[in-house]
């Protein structure tokens, strides 16, 4: 049974709590957890004066996804930065080269996720989760959040990411806050959760 953990993070965060979602999904017995990033879209000038190569050079190491991976995968997690509300352009350049693989079916049937990061805690997580969800719909998969089951979503005793949608974390304006405990709890908690549901259909 394979977890696929497909990401663009910029600045780390996302990356941080994939490490997290995969720890997580790790712990179902009989589970492989591979973790991928999208392609990069972007120019090295523009990343460079966004200030992303150092974080992108720390990341080289993880894998790149090759759109034909996806299939082989019996659940998918997907992590992005938010944009305006919305996934990553990475992110919807990738998925929108998903066409073949949506002619053939062949998503249909498998568990997908998704988790997300913004600089403000109200910049449109939930949102960018949500709309995230469509795309996976349209493919035919099986929609997974994260429970209340996960009760560190109930805390209000600080300012914490994290929705019945999916882990989120709030990475302040200037990528200065990483990702909480609570947060990664979060992570962990989906990851675990994803690969049961899929271990069961698996099965
Ligand atoms: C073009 C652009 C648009 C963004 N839009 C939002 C937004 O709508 N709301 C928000 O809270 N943060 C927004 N951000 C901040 C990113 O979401 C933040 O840098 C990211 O979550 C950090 O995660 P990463 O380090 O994994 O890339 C935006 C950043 C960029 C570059």
């Amino acid at each position: 049974m394979k977890v696929l953990i497909v990401y663009y993070s910029m600045y780390g965060h996302i990356h941080k709590m994939a490490e997290a979602v995969a720890e997580g999904a790790g712990e179902v017995n009989g589970t492989v957890v591979e973790m991928r990033r999208v392609p990069e879209t972007l120019p090295e000038s523009v990343l460079g004066q966004m200030g992303a190569l150092e974080t992108q050079k720390q990341l080289a190491h993880v894998p790149i996804c090759s759109v034909e991976e996806l299939s082989s995968a019996d659940a998918i997690i997907f992590g992005t930065p938010t944009r305006f509300g919305n996934m990553c352009g990475q992110m919807r350049q990738f998925l929108d080269a998903t066409g073949q693989l949506w002619a053939e079916g062949a998503l249909v049937g498998k568990v997908g996720s998704v988790f997300a990061s913004s600089a403000t805690q109200h910049g449109g997580q939930e949102s960018t989760i949500l709309s995230f969800h469509i795309t996976l719909l349209h493919q035919g998969m099986i929609v997974v959040g994260l429970p209340y089951a996960f009760q560190g979503q109930m805390r209000i005793d600080e300012i914490t990411g994290g929705s019945p949608y999916g882990a989120s974390t709030i990475a302040g304006g200037k990528g200065e806050r990483m990702p909480s405990e609570n947060e990664l709890a979060a992570a962990r908690f989906q990851g675990k959760h994803v690969a049961t549901i899929a271990a069961r259909l698996f099965k």
